[in-house]
């Protein structure tokens, strides 16, 4: 396959796997300041970023492309709130939607339009990643120092379902 798309989409798996350390991170944050719920998401929101890395690892090998895995660096691991913790996360949510904005772009530009095809189903899911972490992060800041409030979100976080498998989607 074209190198420069197999090297951009080796370097998404990488993003998408620091996403899975990062959301972790952020769930060990969570779990160290009782709020379970919150943790919970988070968890759940980690495994859906391994299934990311995997949807797109099994694509470059379908392609006969090579997979790289390349290191992780240490995510963040403490913040000075709740909504800095949550913050972060819709920050490094806009930053992996630039990442697959300009996948896109290159893949147009090398005319590889099987590529352009299976990132459009990244294109939609960041639509919809970044607007959850921000009425998240809208609503941590709504209840900032209300305990109260905080543990009303937190009870519905607890909630969350299991991951659904990225790479079994089409
Ligand atoms: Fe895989 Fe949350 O982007």
């Amino acid at each position: 396959m074209n190198s420069k798309v197999e090297r951009a989409l080796n370097e998404q798996i990488h993003a998408e796997f620091f996403s899975f350390y990062l959301y972790l991170s952020v769930a060990a944050y969570f779990t160290s300041h009782h709020l379970d719920g919150f943790s919970h998401w988070m968890r759940i929101q980690a495994q859906e970023e391994s299934g990311h890395a995997m949807k797109l690892f099994d694509y470059l090998i379908e392609r006969g492309g090579t997979v790289q895995l390349m290191a992780l660096d240490e995510p963040q691991r403490e913040w000075d709130s709740p909504s800095a913790a949550v913050e972060a996360v819709l920050k490094h949510e806009q930053f992996i939607s630039q990442r697959i904005n300009d996948i896109v772009d290159l893949a147009n530009g090398e005319n590889d339009h099987a590529t352009t095809v299976m990132m459009h189903w990244y294109v939609n899911e960041q639509v919809e990643e970044e607007a959850t972490a921000d009425t998240l992060f809208h609503q941590v800041k709504m209840v900032e120092g209300s305990p109260h409030g905080l543990l009303m979100i937190d009870r519905e976080l607890a909630g969350r379902p299991a991951a659904a498998d990225a790479s079994a989607q089409e």
